[in-house]
């Protein structure tokens, strides 16, 4: 098996298992967060939407909280089952068990999402193609990718552990994630004191998810086969290659990318 479809089945089964949405995790108040500074909430009012990557649904509940008229709701893994159990109001969703790439050019969408999805695609070109398709002109495309910048120490942690965490069988990777629990709390702490390395991201992301959000973000970091973190030039040509403009960049909470791009007009 590839790397995407690796990842894809890693995903599918981390799903099955961390299946519910609680809390902050996934809140209206997180979705402000991802948005911010580019749209909030109200701008995607009676819009019609698309995520790429939908995972347990909970960005699609997000998106219904917001008044959105209709969600195209994409995930290719046996998650599907997963997120079409946890949709609110199903009414209001198209859900589709494709990879981003096979993503209808419907061309009247307002805007697509997709959080936390293409750092884990090897080839993320042909979904930004067909997302580009699916858009209306003047449509947007928000993106959340990791970051490279300012995450030096945190990857050279991280990737070493990575080489063997991603092998694990559930049981070991669980047994793993509570060992790694334990000093993440306690850095949590010491970053309430003092402004150390991922700061920003720890008081205003990791802090408010439940004890066990906080252990799924962390299976969440050494499960998939393919993770790759972003330089600011990378995020910003991943749209920019495939003919977006007004393409913009927002380091969120100097830990990661927020982009957007518009479709243009003519
Ligand atoms: C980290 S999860 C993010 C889920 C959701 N967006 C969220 O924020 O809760 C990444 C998701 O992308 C999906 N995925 C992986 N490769 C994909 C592809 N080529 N096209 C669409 N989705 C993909 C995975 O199955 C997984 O559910």
């Amino acid at each position: 098996m590839d790397n995407h479809d690796q990842t894809i089945k890693d995903f599918g089964e981390q799903w099955l298992r961390y299946c519910d949405n609680e809390g902050f995790y996934g809140s209206l108040e997180l979705f402000s967060d991802i948005l911010s500074p580019f749209l909030t909430p109200d701008e995607i009012n009676n819009c019609r939407v698309a995520e790429i990557g939908s995972g347990t649904g909970r960005i699609v509940n997000m998106l219904l909280k917001t008044g959105a008229e209709h969600i195209v709701a994409v995930e290719p893994s046996v998650a599907f089952e997963v997120l079409c159990r946890n949709i609110a109001e199903p009414e209001r969703v198209t859900c589709l068990k494709i990879t981003g790439d096979q993503l209808p050019p419907y061309g009247d969408l307002d805007y697509i999402f997709s959080i936390g999805v293409l750092h884990h695609v090897e080839d993320p070109d042909p979904v930004v193609k067909a997302v580009y398709k699916a858009l209306r002109p003047g449509g947007r495309f928000l993106v959340w990718l990791y970051g490279k910048e300012r995450n030096r120490l945190y990857l050279a942690l991280l990737q070493p552990l990575r080489g063997l965490s991603k092998h694990l069988p559930h049981s070991l990777l669980a047994a793993l994630v509570e060992i790694i629990y334990l000093p993440s709390v306690v850095y949590l702490g010491l970053c309430r004191r003092f402004p150390l390395p991922m700061q920003g991201y720890l008081l205003s992301v990791f802090e408010k998810m439940s004890p066990r959000k906080r252990r799924l973000i962390i299976y969440d970091q050494l499960n998939p086969t393919y993770a790759k973190y972003y330089t600011r030039l990378e995020a910003e040509k991943l749209l920019m290659a495939n003919k977006f403009g007004n393409v913009l960049v927002h380091h969120r909470h100097g830990y990661s990318w927020t982009v957007i791009g518009t479709k243009p007009l003519s």
